[in-house]
C-alpha cells in the first residue's frame, strides 16, 4: 500500500513538474500542494488520518520501549501509523530513529513533524523572551530566532513552540519572561520577527522550522496572576489588547497555532469555537494547524466543561483544535464519534489536510530525514555563529535603569584598570540560572557566569565572595519554598571584601527557575536574604552597582532609593557573563527599554502604561481630596515606566513636527523629529511615538505606542526621524465591533519613554 501512495505521489510530482515550467506562480504551487495532500488524504483510513492528529510525548529512548506512566504503547503507534507527531524527541540520533520507525514500519510512511520548546535558543542558550523584547530591535531578535531555528533543526527538529505572543499586565504570572511585555503594537512587531525568523522565507530549506503561535488566547490574563487561573476581559481588550500579535503572525503565515490551557469568560480556550473557528480560520484565514496545548483536551474535564475525556474530544475538534498533545482524546475516541455521528468526517478531513500541508511545505515528504544530518549537527551546534548572535542579542537586552554620580563620579562604565571590585552573590557565580526557565535543550551549567566575564578583564583585581545562597539544595524545580530566607553565614566575609574595595558589584535576583510556567508569585522583592545583603553591604560601601538578574519586573524601591548603579540583566542565556561585563565596562553602551512596567508594588498590579483615564483621573477641586483614582498608602505612578532606560550617553529630543494637523479617514500625516546625542559616549536611542485618541465611542487608553525605531548616533551628532501615521495606527476595536477611525482630537508625544512629554495634537476630520 506504501507504494501507492509512491506511485500517486510521483505521478503528481511528475503534472506538477509540469505545470511550474508553465508557470511557477505562487498559486499554482498552492494547487500542487493541495492535490498533493488531497490524493494522500484520499488513500488514507480515517484511523490513520486520526493518527496524523495525534501527537505523543518522546522524551524516551526511542529505539527501547517506552518508560512513560501511560499505559499506551507509543511505539506500536508509531509503527501503525497512529501518531502524526512527537514532541521532545532531539538530537539527530534520536529523531532518525524515531523518524525510521513510522517510515519504514507505518502503512503510509508519513514522516513525523517533530516539535520542541525552542523558545530562547536551543543548545545555545539566547537571552529569555521578555529580555529579548527590552532590545526593541526587531533585526536582531528576528536573528536571534533564526539561529536558533538554524540551532534547532540541524538537532533534528522541525518545529518549535514558539513565539509565545501573550500580552502580560501582571508581573506575579511566572510566563511574563516568555513574552514580549505588556504592549501590543511592541509585541506585534516582535512575534512578526519572531517568525520570519524561525521560519525565514523557505520553509523547506534546511536552516527553518516551523513556528508555533502560542496560546491562543488570552492566557497572560489570568486572574490575580495565578497560573492556569480563569480570564476574564471584554471584547474591546481582547480585540485591541490581546488579538494583534497574533494576527500579526498570522500575516506573516506562521504555520501553527498552540491553544491554552485557560478559559475565556466561560469558555475553556481548547473548546472555543469563537477563537479558533470564527476568528483564526474564518475571519483571518490562517490555513496551518492547531496543535492543543499539553493535555489541554483532557483537561476540558477538569475544567467542568466536558464529562470525560470522549467529550473532550468531541469539543476540541468542533472547536478547531486539530492536533492533540497529549490527551490521548483523539486517537482512543475520535474513531468513535465519527461512527456515533457526533463527529463529521469532513473536520478530520480539514485537521488532517492543515498538518499534511505544513509537512509537505517543511519539505518531509522530499526527504524525511533532512534535519537529521550528523556532520551537520557537529558543525553547527553550539557553533562560533550562534554564539555570537545570542551575546549580540543579549547585549542589546540590558536595560540601564540608574546611573548617578557620587562625588561628581558615575559608577558606570567601569575604569578598565587600577580598580579592586569586590563582586558578591550567588548568581554572579552561578552558570546555570542565566539559561533561564526555558532550557531544555541545553546542557545544565553552561551559561559564562558574571563573575568568568568580569575576569576577562585583567588589569582590574577582583574578590568574590556569595554572601548568600538565593535558592537551597539542588532540586531541578525550585519554588518558592526553595529560597534561602534565613541563612546569612556568608554575610560576614561578603562585607569583609566590600569595605576594602573601590566598587562593590552586587549580582542579586531570581533564579531562572523562579519564573516560567507554574511560577506565579505573590511577591516580587528581591528573594530570600539577598536584600538584607544588599542592606549590609550598603551599610560599609555605598559604590555599588546592583546587577539585576531575573524573569520579570521586580519591586525594587529601597534599591532605587539608595543605590547608585542598578542594570536590568534578566537571564541573558549562555552568553550573559560575557554581555554584562561588556556592558559594564562600556564596550557596548546600554540601549535596552522596559517592556514592561515596574511596579512600586505588588499591588499596583496590574499596572500598565497605557492604562484608562477613568471618571476621577485627577484630584479636582483639592490635591488633598480623597474621592479620586489612586492608592492611599502608595504612589500611583510605576517605579520606572514602560519605554524606560538610560543609556551612559544622553539624547535630546527637539523640533516635533506635524506636516498636517488635519487629515480625513483615510489620509496621513507625516511627523518627524530631531534627536541629538548630547553626552559624552555613540550610543543607540529607541525613539518612541505615542498617541491619545482623546475621546471615543469606547473608552481610549491615555496613551498608546504607535511607532519606535532604534537608531544609533555618535557624540554630538543629531538626526531627524521620521513617522507616518495612518489609517492602520489610528483605528481601534469599536463600539461597533469593528475596525474603525474615528473622528476627533488627538494627541502625539515622542520621547525615550512613555512619559516622553514632547507633544503636539493632530484632528481627524469627515
Ligand atoms: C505546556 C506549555 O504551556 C506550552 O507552551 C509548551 O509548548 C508545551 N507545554 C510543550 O512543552
Amino acid at each position: 500500500m506504501k507504494k501507492i501512495y509512491i506511485l500517486l505521489s510521483l505521478l503528481i510530482l511528475f503534472s506538477s513538474c509540469k505545470n511550474s515550467s508553465k508557470n511557477n506562480s505562487e498559486k499554482s504551487k498552492n494547487l500542487i500542494l493541495t492535490q498533493k495532500v488531497d490524493s494522500l488524504l484520499s488513500i488514507m483510513t480515517l484511523k490513520e488520518k486520526i493518527g496524523q492528529m495525534n501527537q505523543y510525548n518522546g522524551s524516551w529512548d526511542v529505539t527501547g520501549p517506552p518508560k512513560d506512566s501511560t499505559s499506551i504503547n507509543k511505539v506500536a503507534h508509531l509503527e501503525q501509523g497512529l501518531v502524526g507527531a512527537m514532541l521532545n524527541v532531539k538530537g539527530v540520533k534520536n529523531v532518525r530513529a524515531v523518524q525510521k520507525i513510522v517510515v519504514e514500519k507505518s502503512r503510509l510512511g508519513i514522516p513525523l513533524i517533530i516539535g520542541f520548546d525552542v523558545i530562547h535558543g536551543y543548545k545555545t542558550i539566547s537571552p529569555i523572551p521578555l529580555a529579548e523584547a527590552a532590545s526593541w530591535d526587531l533585526k536582531a531578535i528576528k536573528k536571534s530566532a533564526e539561529v536558533a531555528a538554524k540551532e534547532a533543526a540541524a538537532s533534528g527538529i522541525n518545529w518549535t513552540f514558539a513565539p509565545m505572543v501573550d500580552i502580560s499586565r501582571d508581573a506575579r504570572w511566572g510566563r511574563v519572561m516568555e513574552g514580549a511585555g505588556e504592549d501590543p503594537f511592541l509585541g506585534s512587531k516582535i512575534a512578526y520577527a519572531r517568525v520570519k525568523g524561525f521560519q525565514g522565507e523557505d520553509l523547506s530549506n534546511v536552516n527553518t522550522i516551523a513556528a508555533c503561535t502560542k496560546h491562543f488566547a488570552a492566557y497572560g490574563f489570568p486572574e490575580a496572576g495565578k497560573e492556569y487561573n480563569t480570564v476574564s476581559v471584554g471584547m474591546p481588550t481582547l480585540y485591541n489588547i490581546i488579538l494583534p500579535p497574533f494576527k500579526a503572525t498570522v500575516k506573516a503565515d506562521v504555520k501553527t497555532f498552540m491553544n491554552a490551557f485557560n478559559e475565556l469568560n466561560g469558555i475553556p480556550a481548547t473548546a472555543d469555537t469563537f477563537l479558533q473557528r470564527d476568528i483564526l480560520k474564518n475571519d483571518w484565514n490562517f490555513k496551518g494547524f492547531v496543535v492543543s496545548d499539553w493535555g489541554s483536551i483532557m483537561e476540558l474535564e477538569h475544567h467542568g466543561y466536558a464529562t470525560d475525556n470522549k467529550h473532550a474530544g468531541e469539543l476540541a475538534i468542533k472547536a478547531g483544535s486539530d492536533m492533540d498533545m497529549e490527551s490521548y482524546a483523539y486517537i482512543d475516541h475520535l474513531e468513535e464519534l465519527v461512527k456515533e455521528g457526533k463527529v463529521k468526517e469532513a473536520l478530520i478531513d480539514d485537521a488532517v489536510r492543515r498538518i499534511l500541508t505544513v509537512k509537505y511545505e517543511l519539505g518531509l515528504f522530499d526527504n524525511p530525514y533532512k534535519y537529521c544530518d550528523l556532520d551537520r549537527e557537529k558543525q553547527v551546534v553550539n557553533s562560533k555563529e550562534i554564539n555570537a548572535a545570542v551575546l549580540d542579542m543579549a547585549k542589546k537586552s540590558i536595560v540601564l535603569l540608574k546611573n548617578e554620580a557620587i562625588n561628581n563620579q558615575k559608577l558606570l562604565p567601569l575604569k578598565k584598570e587600577g580598580q579592586n571590585i569586590a563582586v558578591i552573590g550567588a548568581l554572579a557565580n552561578d552558570k546555570d540560572s542565566m539559561l533561564g526557565n526555558w532550557r531544555i535543550g541545553a546542557d545544565n551549567n553552561t551559561a559564562v557566569s558574571v563573575l568568568e566575564g568580569l575576569k576577562k578583564y585583567k588589569d582590574n583585581t577582583i574578590t568574590y565572595k556569595k554572601g548568600a545562597d538565593v535558592v537551597i539544595g539542588k532540586t531541578f524545580f525550585y519554588y518558592d519554598t526553595k529560597i534561602n530566607k534565613t541563612d546569612k553565614s556568608g554575610f560576614k566575609e561578603a562585607i569583609e571584601i566590600a569595605k576594602k574595595a573601590d566598587v562593590v558589584i552586587m549580582v542579586l535576583g531570581e533564579h531562572g527557575f523562579q519564573s516560567g510556567e507554574g511560577r506565579s508569585r505573590t511577591n516580587l522583592d528581591i528573594p530570600g536574604v539577598q536584600l538584607d545583603l544588599l542592606k549590609e553591604v550598603y551599610k560599609v560601601n555605598k559604590k555599588i552597582i546592583l546587577v539585576l538578574t531575573n524573569g520579570r519586573p521586580l519591586t525594587i524601591n529601597w534599591s532605587e532609593e539608595h543605590i547608585p548603579a542598578i542594570v536590568e540583566t534578566w537571564q541573558l542565556g549562555t552568553q550573559a557573563g560575557n554581555a554584562i561585563a561588556q556592558v559594564l565596562y562600556g564596550d557596548y553602551n546600554p540601549s535596552g527599554k522596559l517592556p514592561m512596567t515596574f511596579p512600586r508594588h505588588v499591588g499596583q498590579i496590574p499596572i500598565y502604561y497605557s492604562h484608562k483615564k477613568t471618571g476621577r483621573p485627577t484630584p479636582l477641586p483639592d490635591p488633598a481630596m480623597v474621592f479620586w483614582s489612586k492608592y492611599t498608602d502608595v504612589d500611583s505612578s510605576p517605579l520606572y515606566p514602560f519605554g524606560y532606560g538610560l543609556s551612559y550617553t544622553s539624547f535630546e529630543y527637539k523640533n516635533l513636527k506635524l506636516n498636517k494637523t488635519k487629515i480625513s479617514i483615510n489620509e496621513e500625516i507625516n511627523v518627524s523629529v530631531e534627536v541629538t546625542n548630547t553626552g559624552n559616549f555613540d550610543g543607540e536611542e529607541v525613539v518612541q511615538l505615542y498617541i491619545q485618541d482623546v475621546c471615543g465611542s469606547l473608552t481610549r487608553p491615555v496613551k498608546e505606542l504607535k511607532g519606535f525605531e532604534k537608531i544609533h548616533l555618535k557624540i554630538g551628532a543629531s538626526k531627524t526621524i521620521y513617522f507616518t501615521i495612518d489609517f492602520e495606527l489610528l483605528q481601534f476595536y469599536t463600539a461597533n465591533n469593528k475596525w474603525e477611525v474615528e473622528l476627533g482630537d488627538f494627541n502625539l508625544w515622542i520621547g525615550g519613554n512613555s512619559n516622553a512629554t514632547l507633544k503636539t495634537s493632530f484632528k481627524v476630520v469627515k
